[in-house]
This record gives structure tokens, sequence and C-alpha cells, in this order.
């Protein structure tokens, strides 16, 4: 079972940024939680971040060549712009689930659309580092077909 995670915009100042929201531990501290639940869910995963729309769109297409058998993406503020990353998840037809650390649906109304969420099989928002946790152990169980 191989998850392919993937992090936008700003998600690599985790710690120094807005740390009322978003919690004051850093991006490596994520990685490092994110590597441990798939761990514990007996998966592998790969972990990027990157702040640029087009990279996400490649990655997910790229997902069709390593044989990734579940995506899990906070795309951070393209969740609420982004219609090319939603078709890409879309495209690629691999079972992908939608995280956010925040709870995107009590904040400013301009978040309170994802086009991204529209493309996954579940939306995990509003509990911080567990967000992840909750996305990998639900897609493990899924995949599991439990
Ligand atoms: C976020 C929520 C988005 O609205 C915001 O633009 C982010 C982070 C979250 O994880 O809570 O950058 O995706």
């Amino acid at each position: 079972m191989k998850f392919l995670i993937l992090n936008g915009p700003n998600l690599n100042l985790l710690g120094r940024r807005e740390p009322e929201i978003y919690g004051k531990r850093d991006y490596a501290a994520l990685v490092a939680f994110v590597k441990e639940c798939c761990a514990s869910a007996g998966a592998e995963c790969e972990v990027f971040q990157t702040n640029h729309e087009g990279v996400l769109v490649d990655m997910i297409q790229g997902a069709l060549e390593t044989g990734v058998d579940a995506i899990i993406i906070n795309p951070a503020a393209y969740t609420h712009t982004s219609i090319a990353i939603a078709d890409a998840l879309r495209a690629v037809e691999i079972p992908a689930a939608e995280v956010h650390l925040s709870d995107i649906n009590a904040r400013e109304s301009y978040r309170h659309i994802s086009y991204a969420g529209e493309a996954c099989v579940a939306t995990f928002k509003g509990k911080g580092f567990d967000s992840y946790r909750d996305a990998i152990e639900f897609m493990a169980a899924r995949l599991a077909g439990k």
C-alpha cells in the first residue's frame, strides 16, 4: 500500500505562520508525524510540499507511474481556487482524501468552497496534524476493504 502525501503553498512555513491557526510545530515535524502514521497503518509513503500549482498537478499525474494507491492532499490556498488540481485528481482516478489543519468551514467565507474536495472521497479538517492521521487511517481502512 503506497500513499502520496501532497502539501501546497505556505505549509513549509508551519510553526512561524499564523501559529494561532496552524499550531507551533514546524513542517519537518509534520513530515515526521505523517511518516509515523503511515508506518503504523502499514503504508509506504512519499511526502512532498510545493508552493506551485502546476507542480501539484504534475505530482498528481506522476502518481499514475509510481503505483500510488491513494493520494492525501492539503492543497492549502489552492483548495479554494484550483480547478486544475481538482481536474487532475479526477483524471488519475486514484482515490484521494482532502486534509486541512484548520476548519475551513469555520473561517472566512472564501475558504468555504473547496474545488479539490469535490474530487476527493473524504475530507478531514480542523484537527491540526491529527487531520492527516485520520485521513491516513481512513484510506488504509478503505483500501483494506474495511
Ligand atoms: C489550509 C487552509 C487553507 O484555507 C489555507 O489557505 C492554508 C492551509 C489548512 O491546512 O488549514 O494554507 O489548507
